[in-house]
């Protein structure tokens, strides 16, 4: 790890990578992996591990974790979470991150993670929230997402909106884990191996702001024959002058850790 900026050294996410170094992941799963980015960041964290696998419904994204995670000993899987191939107890260690508003249905999902994971092993659910005490940068971002999860919803695409902490504690809870921990960070723990961290210190980084903006505008246009298109405009030049006023940074997020 370099240097730590100041707001992130302050975040929350030090103390998260601190766990982290306590754990031997053994053969862990990562479920929902998308382009592989929280395995890059188990990898960069863990004490130790034997093996990785990344697992994930679409296959643009899983095309992605096998570039980005290219010379890194990771299998990666084409697969639905509601049916896991894998056999009961064969994990050491099984996360899902920033996916759990993803999950049309996540019972099946949680359940399923639940059943590989060794009885004794941990399980790891990181997942943003909406309310705490964020700030102005943070609730454009949430904002951001609201619109984001209201637009893939009318292409047909299951995307709930950002949680609340309770919600998110209540729906874990139902796993009956043991040693049930949750951490809170307003940054990821990813940021303290970027080379660019230093550059989110500032929310209103011109860079920053030009791909938020780029982002929001590229996600209405996806909509633009639908009859609610005047109504989503409006809110996104809302969400625009926001940005423009107090910046961008990512929605804290919870990190929950527990014992099956
Ligand atoms: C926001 S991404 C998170 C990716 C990654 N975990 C990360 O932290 O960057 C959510 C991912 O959930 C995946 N997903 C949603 N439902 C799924 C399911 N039933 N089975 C497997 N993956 C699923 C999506 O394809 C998407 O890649």
């Amino acid at each position: 790890m370099e240097v730590v900026p100041p707001n992130l050294l302050k975040s929350g996410a030090v103390e998260i990578a601190k766990i982290m170094k306590t754990i031997s992941g053994g053969n862990v799963l990562d479920v929902a992996s998308g382009d592989g980015d929280f395995i890059a960041m188990l990898i960069d964290t863990l004490k130790d591990y034997e093996s990785f696998t990344g697992i994930d419904s679409d296959k643009k994204e899983m095309e992605k974790a096998k570039k980005n995670l290219a010379g890194k000993s990771v299998k990666i899987h084409l697969m639905n979470a509601e049916k896991l191939r894998f056999d009961n107890n064969k994990f050491d260690l099984v996360c899902l991150a920033n996916s759990l508003h993803h999950l049309e249905n996540m019972n099946d999902v949680l359940d399923e993670m639940k059943r590989v994971l060794k009885p004794g092993a941990y399980l790891i659910i990181q997942e943003m929230f909406c309310d705490g005490n964020q700030t102005e940068a943070q609730k454009t971002d949430i904002a951001l997402h609201t619109l984001g999860a209201e637009i893939d919803n009318m292409l047909g695409i299951y995307h709930q909106k950002t949680y609340t902490k309770k919600t998110i504690i209540g729906i874990i809870e139902e796993l009956n884990l043991r040693e049930f921990q949750v951490y809170e960070s307003s940054r990821y723990v990813k940021c303290l191996f970027c080379s660019n961290n230093q550059q989110c210190e500032d929310p209103l980084n011109e860079n920053l702001i030009k791909f938020v903006i780029k982002e929001l505008e590229e996600s209405i246009v996806q909509v633009k024959e639908s009859s609610e298109y005047d109504r989503l405009l409006k809110r996104k030049e809302i969400i625009k002058q926001n940005i423009m006023k107090y910046g961008s940074a990512p929605a804290s997020i919870l990190f929950c850790i527990g014992r099956k």
